[in-house]
């Protein structure tokens, strides 16, 4: 059990540089299977999911060694196609695996992800898509079985832009014959991120970062060295936590997004200078109606929490509704706990802002729900505890030593 030990009441300052992103390190790493090959990816984030990735390739046969955050990958040794349910239940990204293990070996037997509950999260998008690229697949007693099939290239219509299914019709299409048009494809970087990889790898990729992609074919190389792109949810977070707490930060290698378009409504100045960021907040903010969350370039599901917790003091009422995930309001309760003022009606959240939060004992309920109460928690009178089954360090790098180094009073007890 992690626990978080927070003292709120210090604006922050400083600079720090923001960590490589969670959300492109994963697909990356399972795509390093798609062909033998050795890799070097550059600025990998040390997280737990990370961990978990890694522990899926070794089990497979690869060798992974990190060496600060330089992740050394050797698929050349792979030897099997099953992840057995316990290194499937870790996190949600194991799913992307099965993309992976079918372009490489043809088959794959694996079982549903873990990850965040954040209501029901089906894979039905993945399995129909790697059925019309020609994967045999019987779902039985809770395993997946990817049957040995050959991959023929197809258009995918996405109903939906997911982000996963995107990241698994990209891996399996590297080894389907003739050409992949995938329409309804999920826009992230986390998306251009992983087709860069591929196309390092030797894959003929175009459109990505558009809702049309093409995968044309595959010319499998040797060596891959690759440098992971910074995560803009952790830089979306820490901007949050200072426009709680109010103070002034720069954040190196952050890019700007719409999470800032709303703390510069709230009253934050934004300065964009050359992959950094400089914000600038206030004590007080003022309320911002109308927030909701859409696939990218909309303003990002996993931010959500985050800028509820940054607007909980702010003066008038804030309305975030939340679209993408049926339940991503469970940190809601426990952000009411510190003295928050929200309702829920249906998916949207009605913040109406308080003068002062008071510090209590809280449990954090999935990694950004988790976040959300630690920067709450700073810009709360007197001491929190968090208890965290190991969440937040899911996707945040040492995040107790950055809040500290921006001034902020959080001490992890593991
Ligand atoms: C990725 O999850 C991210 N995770 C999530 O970040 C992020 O919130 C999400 O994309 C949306 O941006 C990783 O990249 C590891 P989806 P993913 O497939 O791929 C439904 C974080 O905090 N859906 O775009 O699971 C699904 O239930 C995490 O870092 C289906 O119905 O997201 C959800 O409601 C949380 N059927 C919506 O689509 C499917 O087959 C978005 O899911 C797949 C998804």
């Amino acid at each position: 059990m992690d626990i978080w030990h927070v003292r709120g009441g210090r604006k922050l300052s400083g600079s720090i540089r923001v960590q490589g992103s969670k959300n492109a390190s994963l697909p990356i790493i399972a795509a390093s299977i798609v062909s033998p090959m050795e890799c070097v990816l550059l600025n990998t984030p040390k997280l737990r999911d990370v961990d978990a990735a890694l522990k899926i390739l070794r089990h497979l046969g690869c060798k992974a060694e990190m060496s600060g955050n330089q992740l050394y990958i050797d698929s050349r040794p792979l030897s099997l196609s099953h992840i057995p349910p316990d290194l499937m239940e870790e996190m949600r990204s194991s799913v992307i695996f099965m993309g992976a293990l079918l372009a490489r070996c043809g088959e794959a037997r694996l079982s549903p992800p873990g990850g965040c509950q954040l209501g029901e999260r089906p894979i039905d998008l993945h399995l129909k898509s790697l059925r019309e690229l020609g994967a045999d697949i019987e779902e039985e007693g809770g395993e997946i079985y990817c049957k040995k099939s050959e991959l023929k290239g197809c258009t995918i219509n996405l109903p939906f832009p997911s982000v996963g299914a995107t990241e698994n019709i990209l891996l399996a299409a590297c080894a389907a014959k003739g050409k992949t048009k995938l329409i309804g494809a999920a826009r992230e970087p986390e998306i251009v991120a992983l087709a860069e990889f591929l196309r390092a790898a030797g894959a003929e990729i175009s459109g990505d970062g558009t809702e049309i992609i093409d995968i044309e074919g595959f010319k499998p190389k040797k060596y891959v060295l690759n440098r992971i792109i910074p995560d803009r949810i952790a830089a979306a977070t820490l901007c949050c936590a200072c426009a709680a707490c109010g103070g002034d930060i720069q954040l190196k290698g952050a890019e700007f997004s719409s999470v800032l378009y709303f703390l510069n409504q709230s009253g934050c100045d934004i300065i964009s200078g050359t992959h950094s960021l400089r914000v600038a907040c206030p004590g007080k903010l003022r309320a911002v109606k109308g927030i909701s969350t859409a696939p990218y370039p909309g303003f990002p599901t996993d931010a959500q929490p985050v800028l509820m917790a940054a607007l909980l003091k702010a003066a008038g009422e804030s309305t975030i509704e939340e679209n993408i995930f049926r339940n991503r309001f469970r940190h809601v309760p426990e952000l009411r706990r510190l003295g928050a003022d929200i309702d829920i009606e249906g998916k949207t959240a009605f913040i109406k802002g308080v003068n002062e939060l008071h510090g209590t004992a809280l449990n954090a309920t999935d990694l950004r729900g988790g976040a959300a109460m630690i920067i709450a928690a700073l810009s709360a009178e007197g001491e929190s505890v968090i208890m965290d089954e190991g969440h937040v360090r899911r996707g945040y790098e040492r995040f107790d030593e950055a809040l500290r180094t921006l001034g902020g009073e959080v001490y992890l007890e593991t």
